[in-house]
C-alpha cells in the first residue's frame, strides 16, 4: 500500500516548477512574445490563473535562456505613482542584482533613486530610495529608461510582468501616467505583460480608442479549463501524493470546480483532506458544501455594500440572464421597477465585473455567486452527478 502524503492541492500561487492544469497553448504564446519583445495583456475573470501562467511563463523563460531577464511585481497595494514607479525599481533591481554589468547599467541611468542593499538571512535583499524632491512621474520615467537602458547590452533580453496593472488607472484617472508609459515603451524591446483581475476596467484601458493604450498589446483572454484537461490532472496529482481518485470522481470534482482553477484546488485541498486521500464522491460533496460556505461569507459581504436597485437586478440575472431586462413580464417577475435604474444597476454591475452581458445576454461573470444568490448548491451537486456512472 502506498503512503498517504501531505495533500498535493494548493490554497496558494502554484509553485511555478510544478506542472499546471491546461495552459500549454497560453504558455507557448506568452514565452514567445516575451522572446520577440512583445507587449501582452493577460485578462481574465478572477481566479481563473493569471497570476500563476505569468509567473510560470517568466520562469520558464529564465530557464530557457540564461541572458534572459524577468521580473514579476504585483502593483496592488500601491496608491501614488512614486509607489509604483518604487515598486517596479525594486523588482527589476533584485532581478539583474546577480549580473553585474547590467546592474551598472541600471545604476547608471538612477538619479531620483537609489539602490540600497541589505545582507539578511538568505543573502543580499535590494530596496531602491529615493531621492528627496523627486516626483512620482518623474521616478517612473527614470526607471522606464533605465530598463531601455539594459536593453542595449548585448544578447539580452527582458520581460517584466505587472500584476494588478489596472490600479495604474485609479490612481491617475486622467490618463496623464498611462500616456507618459505608452511613450517610453512603445518602441522598446522589452516585453511587458500586463495583467489583472479587473476585467473590465483592464479591457477599456486597452481596448478604449481614446485611450493611451489602445492596441497597445496582445490581448489574451484565459478561459475556464476543460474537463478533458483537468481529469488527467486531477489523477496524476492525487496520485503523485499517494491518494485516489477513479475517473468518474475526478469528473465530478473538474465539473463542480466549473472550471475555475482556484474552485478546482481548493475543493480538492479539502476534499483529500476529509478522505485522507481517497476521493469519494461523499468527500468531494462534503468539501463543495465547505467551500461554498466560505464564498458564501465573502460575497454576502461584498454584496451587502451594493445599492438596492444593483442587488434586485443581481438576483433578478442570477436566476434569469435575458437580454430583454426592460420587457414589462421581466421587470414583473423579478419586482423591478423603473427603466432608469435598470439602465445605472447594469452599467455599474458591468464595471464592477459583476455580470457581463455576451452575445446580447445579460448574466453573471462567476458561477459561484449564481450558485449562492439562488440557493443552488444542492442543485449543483446534482447536476455536476448527471450522467456521471457509479
Ligand atoms: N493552470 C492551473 N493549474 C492548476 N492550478 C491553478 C492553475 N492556475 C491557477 N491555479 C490555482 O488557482 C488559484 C488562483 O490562481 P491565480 O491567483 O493565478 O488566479 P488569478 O487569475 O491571478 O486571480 P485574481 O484575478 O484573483 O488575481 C491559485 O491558487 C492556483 O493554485
Ligand atoms: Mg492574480
Amino acid at each position: 500500500m502506498r503512503k498517504i502524503g501531505k495533500t498535493p492541492f494548493s490554497l496558494s500561487i502554484v509553485e511555478p516548477e510544478a506542472e499546471l492544469c491546461g495552459r500549454k497553448e497560453e504558455l507557448k504564446r506568452l514565452i514567445n512574445y516575451a522572446r520577440d519583445g512583445e507587449k501582452v495583456v493577460l485578462v481574465s475573470p478572477r481566479r481563473y490563473g493569471k497570476t500563476t501562467l505569468a509567473k510560470k511563463a517568466l520562469h520558464e523563460i529564465r530557464s530557457q535562456d540564461k541572458n534572459a531577464l524577468t521580473a514579476y511585481c504585483s502593483i496592488s497595494r500601491e496608491t501614488t505613482v512614486a509607489g509604483v514607479a518604487e515598486r517596479i525599481a525594486s523588482t527589476v533591481l533584485k532581478a539583474i542584482a546577480s549580473k553585474r554589468s547590467l546592474l551598472e547599467r541600471l545604476t547608471k541611468g538612477l538619479t531620483a533613486f537609489r539602490p540600497v542593499m541589505t545582507l539578511g538571512p538568505e543573502g543580499p535583499n535590494w530596496t531602491v530610495e529615493r531621492s528627496a524632491g523627486a516626483t512620482g512621474s518623474q521616478l517612473l520615467e527614470e526607471v522606464i529608461r533605465s530598463l531601455a537602458n539594459i536593453s542595449k547590452a548585448p544578447d539580452v533580453s527582458i520581460c517584466v510582468g505587472i500584476d494588478e496593472f489596472q490600479t495604474v488607472a485609479c490612481i491617475d484617472p486622467k490618463g496623464g501616467i498611462e500616456a507618459m508609459v505608452r511613450d517610453l515603451i512603445q518602441d522598446m524591446r522589452v516585453s511587458f505583460f500586463f495583467i489583472g483581475s479587473q476585467r473590465h476596467m483592464l479591457t477599456s484601458m486597452f481596448s478604449d480608442s481614446g485611450r493611451p493604450f489602445y492596441r497597445m498589446a496582445h490581448r489574451m483572454d484565459l478561459p475556464p479549463l476543460n474537463e478533458s484537461e483537468m481529469i488527467p490532472y486531477l489523477t496524476q496529482l492525487v496520485e503523485s501524493a499517494g491518494g485516489a481518485i477513479s475517473k468518474d470522481e475526478a469528473t465530478f470534482l473538474a465539473r463542480l470546480s466549473n472550471g475555475i482553477p482556484f474552485f478546482l484546488q481548493q475543493i480538492g485541498y479539502v476534499a483529500f483532506q476529509q478522505g485522507s486521500g481517497r476521493m469519494d464522491v461523499e468527500s468531494i460533496k462534503e468539501a463543495f458544501r465547505q467551500v461554498m460556505e466560505v464564498e458564501r461569507g465573502d460575497m454576502e459581504s461584498s454584496i451587502s455594500r451594493l445599492p438596492l436597485g444593483q442587488r434586485a437586478m443581481l438576483l433578478a440575472l442570477a436566476h434569469e440572464p435575458t437580454d430583454s431586462p426592460y420587457s414589462q413580464a421581466y421587470m414583473k417577475r423579478h419586482g423591478l421597477t423603473s427603466a432608469g435604474a435598470i439602465t445605472s444597476a447594469l452599467e455599474n454591475l458591468k464595471k464592477a465585473d459583476f455580470i457581463i452581458q455576451e452575445t446580447k445576454t445579460y448574466k453573471i461573470l462567476d458561477p459561484f455567486q449564481r450558485i449562492i444568490l439562488t440557493d443552488g448548491m444542492e442543485r449543483e451537486l446534482l447536476e455536476a452527478r448527471a450522467g456521471i456512472q457509479s
